[in-house]
């Protein structure tokens, strides 16, 4: 049993009201309790949720991040984690196993107590303070039917794992803001993109940015294309290098394809080197896949784990195509290839 440990709401800087505990569990029914008649009183469901239902979320980190929250008001980061049952639900409702985890963190301040921002002008999590639970199973949420949420608990949680108690209406305030139609959920469309978005064609800059250093990564194959007469460098930073040989390609790993047209004969074919090589004529495209927490946010059938795929032109814009980067890559049958054709050659690399 871990210990509970009390956290007083104002340390929780949540922008809600925090009283309101005097309404709680303690006032059940006065219905012919102790006749022990016929239906089972229900209680209302409890404040601060329900450590006995629900543990702490061992694990949760290496699940999908699906959305990160700046909370301007009280100046946090709110990042939201979800795992495989949920984000493999159908649209719509999650499955019973659905853990959905929300990390709390201050944001980082400067000198005038205002939040600093990053590249992209989002807030920097700085102290991680609650690890916030919400878990769905069969047979959870036995409570009055005016205060359960489905099958639904929650539980707050301290960064250590250690129950944390709270006198916040998560019930009650998911219930009526969030409500039945996103089960309960305040960023259920977030979550439902998971579900529901196909990875585009083409691939997509939208979390992918261009690598500009790749040229310093480790060049791990040259491939001749027969078919469509090109040569193809592909290069793998340091993450991808130092992974290659296990089962899954760690986060962080990025690897790039240039793609060349080969010099050509009179007659249209590729002109060879003393090797029989083909000879590199001019770059037309730089191929792009990167592995990062949050990235993949489509339907289970089309995304390819945490990868995501983008062509760039040779001066490092996003470059338009049909082609289905996520299908063909997905398509690779080679055993724990993670996607990537030329896993075996990265691994080769010393
Ligand atoms: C006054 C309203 C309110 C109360 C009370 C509340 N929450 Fe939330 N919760 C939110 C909002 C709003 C979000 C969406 C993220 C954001 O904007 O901060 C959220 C998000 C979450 C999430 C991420 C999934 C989602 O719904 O987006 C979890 C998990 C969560 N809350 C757990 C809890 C727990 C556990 C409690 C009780 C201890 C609680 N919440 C109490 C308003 C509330
Ligand atoms: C029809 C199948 C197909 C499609 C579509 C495809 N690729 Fe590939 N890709 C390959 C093959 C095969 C290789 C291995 C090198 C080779 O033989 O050309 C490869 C290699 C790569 C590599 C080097 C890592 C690796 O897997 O070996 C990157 C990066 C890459 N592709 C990115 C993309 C991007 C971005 C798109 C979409 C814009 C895309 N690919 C579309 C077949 C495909």
């Amino acid at each position: 049993m871990t210990t509970k440990l009390w956290l007083p709401c104002s340390v929780l800087l949540l922008a809600v009201a925090c009283g309101g505990g005097e309404s709680g569990s303690e006032t059940d029914s006065d219905t012919g309790s102790e006749t022990g008649t016929d239906t089972a009183a229900l209680e209302d469901a409890p404040l601060g949720g329900n450590h006995d239902l629900v543990d702490y979320p061992e694990g949760y980190q290496d699940t999908a991040l699906y959305t990160t929250v700046d909370k301007v008001d009280n100046m946090q980061v709110r990042r939201m984690f979800a795992n495989d049952v949920a984000l493999n639900s159908p649209a719509g409702t999650l499955d019973f196993g659905s853990v959905v985890v929300m990390e709390i963190w201050s944001a980082m301040l400067d000198g005038s107590g205002q939040p600093v921002l990053d590249d992209q002008g989002r807030f920097i999590a700085d102290e991680l303070n609650v690890v916030a639970l919400m878990e769905k199973q069969e047979g959870f949420g036995n409570y009055t039917p005016e205060t359960k949420n489905a099958e639904w608990e929650y539980a707050f949680f301290t960064p250590g794992g250690e129950d944390m108690s709270s006198d916040l209406d998560c019930y009650g305030c998911h219930g009526e803001n969030a409500g039945p139609s996103k089960d309960y959920i305040f960023t259920f469309d977030e979550l439902e993109a998971w579900q529901t978005n196909p990875a585009p064609m083409g691939g997509t800059t939208d979390l992918l940015n261009f690598p500009d250093d790749y040229l310093s990564y480790s060049l791990a194959t040259t491939v001749d294309r027969e078919d469509n007469k090109q040569v193809r460098d592909v290069y793998a930073n340091d993450i991808a290098v130092a992974s290659a040989d296990g089962n899954e390609f760690d986060r962080g790993s990025i690897i790039v394809m240039e793609i060349y047209s080969a010099q050509l004969d009179m007659n249209d074919e590729p002109i060879l080197d003393m090797d029989n090589r083909y000879i590199k004529d001019q770059l037309s495209i730089i191929a792009v896949m990167e592995k990062q927490q949050g990235f993949g946010n489509y339907t289970p059938e089309t995304r390819n784990g945490e990868w995501e795929h983008a062509f760039f032109t040779p001066e490092g814009e996003p470059m338009a195509s049909e082609a289905d980067c996520y299908g063909c890559h997905r398509d690779n049958t080679e055993a724990n290839a993670d996607f990537v054709f030329s896993k075996n050659e990265i691994a080769a690399l010393p």
